[in-house]
């Protein structure tokens, strides 16, 4: 029998450009992002389309028991002293995990569980994050370059915005050139 070699997609390591399959993109603007930042009025005072993070997706099947696979492509900057970073989300199957790569660039990943524990780990080229289940995760740019990380996550999980739409337990913040993690009250 005489079997083909099909092509698969294709990851650019170094840039976390995927090509070669069907994609799905999707771009979060200062805009979209209301409520997020600890200082509302820096936020409004930022071009309202510029993109805090894009991302791409493979468009691959929604059905039960596959998985997903997406790069974010977090870009350099702050709100204030914040810096630029993801919604941020519990996934809305609690119980449903994700893997995060680092591909490029510096930044943390915020872990926030249902007690409202919070653990920042860093994000590097090469860094590898197993995100448990019932735990809330944010990328957090804290370099000067775009931050780029590939996730591999159950169609099964979805996304819960909502639960912590008051903010994370901890902000992180630039003071004399440094990130500075500090525990808010609440967000
Ligand atoms: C999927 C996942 C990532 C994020 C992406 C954008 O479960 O964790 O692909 O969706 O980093 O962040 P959010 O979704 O918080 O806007
Ligand atoms: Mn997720």
């Amino acid at each position: 029998m005489n079997l083909s070699f099909s092509q698969p997609p294709r990851l650019e390591w170094t840039t976390g450009d995927l090509s070669g399959g069907p994609l799905l993109r999707k771009s979060t603007c200062i805009q979209d992002l209301t409520g997020i930042f600890s200082d509302e009025r820096a936020r409004q005072l930022l071009a309202g389309e510029r993109i805090v993070y894009e991302v791409e997706m493979l468009n691959t099947s929604p059905a039960e028991g596959e998985l997903y696979t997406g790069i974010t492509h977090l870009y350099p900057g702050r709100v204030g002293h914040e810096y630029f970073m993801t919604r941020g989300h519990f996934h809305a199957h609690r119980e449903q995990g994700e893997v995060y790569f680092g591909l490029r660039g510096a930044g943390l990943l915020l872990l926030q569980n249902e007690q409202g524990e919070v653990r920042l780990e860093k994000v590097f080229t090469g860094s590898v994050h197993v995100i448990a289940g019932y735990t809330a995760h944010r990328l957090i740019n804290t370099g000067d370059e775009v931050l780029s990380a590939l996730a591999v996550w159950p169609t099964l999980a979805g996304h819960d915005y909502h639960a912590l739409a008051k903010g994370f337990n901890v902000r992180v913040f630039e003071e004399n050139q440094q990130p500075l993690a500090r525990t808010v009250q609440n967000g």
